[in-house]
């Protein structure tokens, strides 16, 4: 495999210390940015974080032929000259999320074509529900040559559409496709994650008429246009409770600001139970790790479940924990990659199908690994600062998809990452 160009070198056995301030939400910002396609006018979004995943929305925003503008962590949307309705393959190769254009192009355009998305290879990662959605609300759908090609001559209609499995994505794109709908939309088995819910309340700034977000039916209520409008995205609840491992894979107490506790309570109580010391305030919560933490058995599941986002990262922790932990992967078919790379630092991981056998060892040592998708590249990270001396993180780029600079981050908080370009 061609070595990637960035390379992480980190020293382990350092402790964490101080306060750090979280960033907008990677995948709250995501369907927010696609959903600026909705509006003939002028969208700003605040508190975007800065990172690959972001660049390449913008990219392909641009491509349609939105004016974008920048302005530090505040992005600017004129969607008034569309002049595409079609993405290349490879813009939507980058990353998945691109198939969030679907439901927006649709309803205001009546068409659009795109390629089947990339993104982390952590399973099939099928669109069939977001179809299914589509042809439900009048579309007729082609599938050929690795695209999909959606069109609807006479507008979308509302339907009541009752979705297999809580899809976050496929959610969030029928909710973008109902708005312009004529008529109402019901959906239901919905994905409740408050990614959703951030969807519904900048949809609903610009005039949609949504409600039922963050339950598991939602209503939509047709419009015939959307205005311009203001948001600032929530915090990301994956890069608060990556840090909250952090501290405690590494027997540190450190402050997170800028955090909705809310979103945290399924990582919060699992936590509790390693017996990692957890205090909430206002709006900022503390951890302090313990010593040796305690073996518990984690089931990933919809929200509120716990997260699958945070199923690696809490395999990193479990490892070096006391007794021996089972972990069942339920929402991704291939979501265990970094189950070998830890084994390469010592971890004591049995696979069997969707579960993993962690037998708690007391402590890990450095190692050349790899980062085979964004999460599982986050918790090799996490593992790497616990870890006995150095280790060689590879192929950093999927980190950089969902992480701002980890390493200016975790250093400012005492850790010892250098990015090197090889
Ligand atoms: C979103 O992905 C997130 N990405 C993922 O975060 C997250 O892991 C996932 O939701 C689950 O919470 C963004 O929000 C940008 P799904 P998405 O549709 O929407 C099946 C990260 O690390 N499914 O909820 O693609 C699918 O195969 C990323 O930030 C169908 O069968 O996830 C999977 O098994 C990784 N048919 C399950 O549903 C469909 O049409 C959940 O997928 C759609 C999905």
């Amino acid at each position: 495999m061609q070595r990637s160009t960035q390379k992480f070198l980190i020293v382990g056995g350092n402790c964490l210390k101080g306060m750090v301030k979280v960033n907008g939400s990677k995948n709250a910002s995501l369907p927010i940015l696609a959903g600026t396609l909705l509006c003939a006018g002028t969208v700003k979004v605040n508190n975007v974080p800065q990172l690959q995943d972001i660049k390449n929305m913008k990219d392909v925003l641009s491509y349609l032929g939105a004016q974008v503008t920048c302005d530090g962590k505040d992005i600017i949307v004129d969607g008034s000259k569309i002049q595409s309705l079609e993405i290349s393959e490879d813009l939507m190769r980058r990353m998945r999320a691109s198939n969030l254009v679907l439901g927006p192009l649709l309803s205001r355009f009546g068409f659009v074509k795109i390629s089947y998305p990339g993104g982390c290879n952590i399973g099939s990662r099928p669109m069939n529900l977001h179809l299914k959605g589509l042809k439900a609300m009048g579309a007729e759908i082609k599938e050929k040559f690795g695209y999909i090609t959606a069109t609807t001559e006479s507008g979308l209609k509302g339907a009541e559409i009752h979705l297999d499995v809580p899809s976050v994505g496929a959610t969030e794109n029928l909710m973008m496709a109902a708005t312009l709908a004529k008529g109402t939309t019901v959906l239901r088995n919905t994905a409740k994650e408050p990614e959703v819910e951030d969807l519904q309340k900048f949809l609903n700034s610009m005039g949609a008429k949504i409600s039922g977000a963050g339950t598991d039916s939602i209503t939509i209520e047709g419009v015939d246009e959307l205005k311009p409008a203001e948001h600032t995205v929530i915090p990301d609840r994956i890069e608060a409770g990556t840090y909250m491992i952090a501290a405690a894979v590494t027997k540190s107490d450190i402050t997170l600001s800028n955090v909705i506790a809310e979103h945290l309570k399924p990582l919060i109580a699992k936590l509790k139970e390693t017996g990692v010391e957890i205090t909430i305030n206002d709006d900022n919560v503390r951890v302090s790790g313990v010593e040796r933490p305690k073996a518990v058995d984690i089931k990933t599941m919809p929200y509120p479940g716990f997260p699958t986002d945070m199923q690696p990262q809490m395999m990193a922790l479990l490892t070096i924990a006391e007794g021996t932990s089972v972990i069942t992967e339920t929402i991704f078919e291939n979501r265990f990659k970094h189950v070998a790379e830890l084994r390469r630092m010592g971890a004591d991981i049995q696979l069997e199908g969707n579960t993993a056998i962690v037998r708690g060892v007391p402590s890990l040592t450095g190692a050349y690994v790899e980062a085979s998708d964004l999460r599982a590249g986050a918790a090799l990270a996490l593992a790497a600062m616990a870890a006995e001396d150095g280790t060689v993180l590879d192929s950093i780029e999927h980190i950089d998809r969902g992480y701002e600079r980890i390493e200016k981050q975790y250093n400012s908080l005492g850790a010892r990452i250098i990015r090197v370009s090889s």
